[in-house]
């Protein structure tokens, strides 16, 4: 059975200190590119849809697409619904089958996101899926100054929070933020350090795109056991349309662009795997 609990992804990229990419997906073309870089470096994956992606497409018809392009794959792999404020889109994630969810009660007070996220921990392990949590919010890199960062919260509310939820992943801020960074972005990984030791479960790093190896190593050897990818992906699908529609100007013949598109998502995808040290990894 080629798709497992979330949990047990993570917590073996935990324990054995690579990260396993959690890569936003569109559509279907971008699910089976991303399904299949998995399978050709034999990697564990976490595939994450958004709530956008979800209404546009439909729960019904991306977990068919799920089930369907999962069913012979020989690498596990995971579905995630990512940053989530809606309790309703959680609930109807989790009845079709969704392995888990991030709970985003980054804009309540950080008491009344404890009060929801319990609740939503509650739910969630009644489907064996995993809940991941955060109380600061990530911005888009355009909507921030030049070195801004989100609000911190302390160490201590965050530790309080890991504990008194029982979330199994905790998304802390770092400086990191959402889309394509300008320059390679200053992260304070020690606090990622602080937090894995103070709560023992295992971080997600979100922003992923933008930055370098170096920092994608330093940070997974701190516990970033998840690492999240979504500009990357738009960047690599939507460039790839508009060059082959470029060199190609009079050629209308979509077959051909979506090959071009999936060949510059699957690289993408393998580039990262790669970098994150999960090839290989599969069981
Ligand atoms: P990027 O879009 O910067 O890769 O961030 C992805 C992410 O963190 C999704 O939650």
């Amino acid at each position: 059975m080629p798709v497992v609990p979330t949990k047990e992804i993570i917590d073996r990229a935990f324990a054995e200190g690579y990260g396993v990419a959690a890569i936003n997906v569109v559509n279907d073309l971008t699910l089976e590119a991303v399904l299949a870089a998995a399978e050709e470096l034999h990697a564990p994956l976490i595939v994450q849809t958004s709530v956008k992606t979800v209404k546009m497409t439909g729960a019904d018809v991306l977990f068919a697409m799920w089930t369907e392009m999962t069913r012979r794959l020989r690498v596990p792999v995971a579905l995630h619904l990512d940053h989530c404020p809606e309790r309703d889109v959680i609930s109807l994630c989790l009845q079709k089958g969704w392995n888990s969810v991030l709970f985003d009660g980054s804009a309540l007070s950080v008491e009344v996101n404890q009060r929801q996220c319990i609740e939503v921990v509650a739910e969630a392990g009644r489907y064996g899926a995993l809940v991941e949590g955060e109380i600061e919010g990530f911005k888009r890199v355009e909507a921030m100054a030049d070195d801004e960062r989100v609000n911190e919260q302390s160490l201590e509310t965050a530790v309080e929070f890991v504990r008194s939820t029982g979330i199994d992943v905790f998304a802390p801020a770092i400086g990191n933020a959402h889309g394509m960074y300008k320059t390679t972005p200053k992260l304070d990984s020690q606090r990622v350090t602080d937090v894995v030791a103070a709560t023992g479960i295992p971080v997600a790093l979100h922003g992923g795109t933008g930055m370098s190896p170096e920092q994608f190593s330093d940070l997974i050897g701190r516990g970033c056991a998840k690492v999240n990818i979504s500009t990357a992906l738009k960047i690599s699908y939507m460039k790839s349309g508009f060059d082959y529609m470029t060199e190609h100007p009079a050629e209308y013949d979509p077959p051909s662009l979506f090959r071009a598109q999936r060949a510059a998502v699957l690289e993408m995808a393998e580039y990262h795997i790669r970098l994150f040290g999960s090839h290989g990894k599969a069981w």
